[in-house]
């Protein structure tokens, strides 16, 4: 019976005209080269297969494909989790000890999904750092460049909205004291800082905010723009090797030899580098693993906005970075080295000029240095800040040494009840 219909599915997808089909294909990696919309589905897939890359896409080309793979499993295991997740202020808490201590492999899917969201960061740093120095960005390719400046601010907003969500200390009060950093940049800072906050302290208005823009609003916008710029990818093709000249042209690298026009050699897309991506996802979903299992995420004691905490924790490399920025160079700190990362937006609007060589682009290449050397120095001086805000501890006379510290914030009425988590999932 099963044999019947998997025999009837493939002649129905043979005949079929429609080669559309092999756009989900393409979309998960499978396909890299033009599919044929007029050819029958297997001869398009057939076709779509003997498709060739250029001799010089190497293993630095990867970069791009293991950013996709983890935002894959991101997406994988927060659905998971979603399942047991309940976004609300008496039950947030509670429902991440049930999924750390009761769900089977819940840990591990928690884990795997808050070491992804370190990881992805790190990787699509690095992709950004490969297209940067090699030029890729330069036309007929500005457009993808924008686009992934899209894709990486979409990526920060995932870890920033998700970093609230288990609701303990750590990340109230971090959440509170970026908030209260944005809220003094001039301007629009305030209005900024309490459309996100939702309320006059960060509360169950904050975290509903946080959760819709988490799961309903950023996947999509994410699964546009991810589409986009795949098209994007194959529409002008990845950029010729770093040669002295490449006007609006390319130049590839045959057998040691430079030619104008784009070689029908090269590396065959199947299943040479269709190997080499399936060797590099296993490779990182591996490492993710790994790091899960050996270093499991810690979760603080429940959220109190009326208890500072005696540390702060941070379980994600923005946060490390934005807290030193904060920290050491004080609001506009942040916000110079926000506005640098949004100036790289305009990056090939100003470097049009063909030249792609290190020397021959000092301006550029000096801004970018100081945007990822930046970020590589804020995230090691982030990592030793372990206090919680300055400006949230109350006076040293107003409470004794090691006591607990009241912030003196205004009546908002009782402390919302913290349930017992072994009460979570159990009817009333
Ligand atoms: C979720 C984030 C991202 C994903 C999944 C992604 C995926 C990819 C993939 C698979 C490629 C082709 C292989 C490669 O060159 O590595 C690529 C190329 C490219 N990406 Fe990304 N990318 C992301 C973020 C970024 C960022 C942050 C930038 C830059 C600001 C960027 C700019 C580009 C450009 C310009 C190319 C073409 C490179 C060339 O022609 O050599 N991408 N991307």
């Amino acid at each position: 019976m099963i044999k019947k219909w998997l025999i009837q599915f493939w002649g129905d997808l043979r005949t079929s005209a429609d080669a559309g089909l092999l756009g989900v294909a393409r979309f998960v990696g499978l396909l890299y080269g033009p599919i044929d919309r007029n050819l029958r589905i297997d001869e398009a897939w057939r076709k779509a297969l003997r498709y060739r890359l250029a001799e010089h896409v190497g293993w630095r080309h990867a970069l791009g494909g293991i950013t996709y793979v983890l935002l894959m499993v991101l997406v994988v295991t927060g659905v998971l989790l979603a399942f047991y997740y309940r976004p609300s202020v008496e039950e947030a808490y509670p429902s991440i000890q049930h999924i750390v201590s009761e769900v089977s492999f819940g840990w591990l899917i928690r884990d795997l999904h808050v070491w992804c969201a370190n990881l992805i960061v790190v990787v699509a740093l690095a992709h950004m750092a490969r297209v940067f120095f090699e030029a890729a960005y330069k036309p007929p390719r500005e457009m993808n460049w924008i686009v992934g400046l899209a894709l990486l601010a979409v990526v920060l907003a995932f870890g920033a909205t998700g970093y609230l969500l288990p609701w303990d200390q750590w990340a109230y009060w971090t959440v509170t004291e970026v908030l209260d950093a944005i809220a003094l940049i001039p301007l629009f800072g305030g209005l900024l800082a309490d459309a996100i906050r939702g309320d006059v302290i960060a509360s169950g208005a904050t975290l509903s905010r946080f959760f819709a823009l988490h799961v309903i609003v950023l996947p999509w916008i994410t699964l546009a723009l991810v589409s986009y710029h795949f098209t994007l990818i194959r529409r002008r093709g990845l950029a010729p090797p770093m040669t002295a000249a490449d006007e609006g042209g390319r130049k590839w690298r045959v057998s040691g030899m430079w030619v104008d026009e784009e070689p029908t050699g090269g590396r065959p897309f199947f299943p040479n580098h269709l190997l080499r991506s399936f060797a590099v996802a296993v490779l990182t979903l591996a490492v993710a693993v790994t790091l899960a299992i050996l270093f499991p995420r810690q979760v603080g004691e429940p959220a109190n906005p009326y208890l500072v905490p005696d540390e702060l924790v941070s379980t994600w490399v923005p946060v490390d970075v934005s807290l030193a920025l904060i920290r050491f160079t004080g609001t506009w700190g942040l916000a110079l080295f926000s506005l640098l990362g949004v100036g790289l937006i305009l990056l090939p609007v100003f470097d049009r000029r063909p030249e792609r060589g290190l020397r021959q682009r000092p301006v550029a290449v000096a801004l970018g240095a100081v945007f990822f050397v930046g970020f590589l120095a804020a995230w090691l001086a982030g990592q030793q800040i372990r206090s919680v805000p300055p400006t949230a501890r109350p006076q040293p006379d107003v409470v004794g040494a090691g006591q607990v510290q009241e912030v003196p914030l205004p009546d908002l009425g009782p402390t919302p009840p913290i349930p017992n988590p072994e009460d979570v999932g159990r009817e009333p």
